[in-house]
């Protein structure tokens, strides 16, 4: 593993020469400077009338599984969140790094039946024809046979109710692409089939956003000594972060808010490279929900050192092939700076960066905690040190926090007037 960003601090650096300091080649660097061009705008959209332009950051000090990568490209509106990022991930640098991983890329389709005669005899017949509905859409049928994905198995699963239902789910390897095409298309083309085999009446023909089975996590490990100068502080820190994972997991009050954090970090990375960040939001909150409460998606623990043990698992349906992610010149310059060969690769990437948001946000949160417990103690002593006493202390100690100016001349002053008055 490099122990250094292999690129200087970014915001050290003038504008003018960031994206240089990057290894950014001078066609990519003059892609950035133009951004999206009104006639590439209004081949993508429908009614366009102009373009919206946000500011693309990139974080830094990001080491996954132990390749450091030249930078992190994040389009976002939000002050500090690139900056937090960085922060975060020079944290868990120093603890060696995120690993992180991925499921294969299956996303699902659905194929809504209705007024089936016989939905148990249905499913029957609907098992007994999967080997040939795969073949059919991996060889035989011309819009859904591709070398880049695969119809991989087919289920089905009745919902009961008024009218009762049967759901036919085909399960997709995507492959680089984000699927919601390629699963779009397939559903549509099986669709006939379907509504042959069952005898019912097929409705809607629509890919999940609760894609599952394509999830991407990572771990990494804050050194607790790297939290604060004071050993007492640090320890006292990390059990703050400890505190503030626990309550994101018991209360779905603050876990949508915790969550949202998680989502300025991986929102940012799905916009910079072209992906649809409405889907992936979509799958991480049902996600979340997924036990029935909703929840947490990152947590942190000590470990037995006392250091931060941050895990987070999310579905992240991701592509570097196809949509936005091809057409948006800006998006391809995001991904050659990731240097990305895989969906799966740009995915494992996301989540250490939601997993990087997420402690910069909750260190900040429980940090400013401390550090106010920090100021009323210190407060007090100045109170004191001013010669205040009995319930004077308390009374100046609470001004000079108030007014976050803890000062002796100022406690001198407050005393003097409390004296007088
Ligand atoms: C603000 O955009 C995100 C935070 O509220 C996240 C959090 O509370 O964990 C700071």
């Amino acid at each position: 593993m490099s122990d250094a960003s292999p690129t200087p601090r970014l915001r050290d650096l003038p504008l003018a020469e960031r994206a240089a300091a990057l290894g950014l080649s001078a066609e990519a660097i003059s892609v950035l400077q133009q951004g999206l061009l009104l006639e590439q705008a209004d081949r993508m959209i429908e009614n366009v009338i102009g373009l919206y332009s946000l500011p693309l950051g990139v974080a830094q000090h990001f080491v996954v599984n132990g390749r450091a990568l030249r930078g992190v490209p994040m389009v976002i509106e939000e002050a500090s969140v690139v900056a937090a990022c960085s922060y975060a991930a020079k944290l868990a640098r120093a603890g060696g790094g995120f690993q992180a991983g991925s499921s294969a890329p299956i996303m699902v389709g659905q194929i809504q039946v209705l007024e089936v005669p016989d939905p148990e005899r249905a499913q029957q017949r609907l098992a007994a024809q999967h080997a040939a509905l795969l073949n059919w859409l991996n060889q035989e049928n011309p819009s859904t046979r591709s070398p880049h994905t695969r119809a991989v198995a087919i289920t089905s699963r009745t919902l009961d109710g008024t009218p009762s239902m049967l759901i036919v789910e085909l399960h997709y390897d995507c492959g680089d692409a984000m699927g919601a095409n390629v699963i779009n298309t397939a559903c549509e083309a099986l669709a006939p089939r379907v509504a042959a085999i069952t005898g019912g009446r097929v409705n809607l023909r629509i890919l999940s956003n609760l894609s599952d089975q394509r999830t991407a996590w990572a771990r990494c490990v804050v050194p607790a000594w790297l939290l604060a100068d004071d050993a007492g502080v640090a320890q006292a820190a990390a059990q703050h972060i400890v505190e503030a994972s626990l309550f994101a997991e018991r209360d779905p009050y603050r876990a949508a808010t915790h969550n949202k954090g998680i989502m300025n970090g991986i929102d940012a990375v799905a916009i910079a490279t072209g992906n649809d960040w409405r889907a992936i939001e979509a799958g991480a909150h049902a996600f979340a929900a997924r036990s029935g409460r909703y929840t947490a998606l990152a947590t942190w623990r000590q470990n037995a050192e006392g250091d931060l043990e941050g895990h987070i698992e999310l579905p992240l349906a991701v592509g570097i092939v196809g949509g936005a992610t091809r057409v948006h010149p800006v998006a391809q310059v995001a991904l050659q700076l990731l240097e990305v060969r895989t969906a799966r690769e740009l995915a494992e990437i996301m989540a250490c960066v939601g997993l990087a948001q997420n402690f910069a946000a909750i260190r900040a949160l429980a940090m400013e905690g401390i550090q106010q417990g920090h100021m009323s103690l210190h407060a007090r002593q100045i109170a004191i040190a001013a010669g205040a006493k009995g319930a004077q202390v308390e009374q100046i100690a609470a001004q000079l926090v108030a007014e976050r100016n803890v000062r002796i001349e100022r406690a001198r002053q407050l005393l003097a007037s409390l004296e007088d008055g």
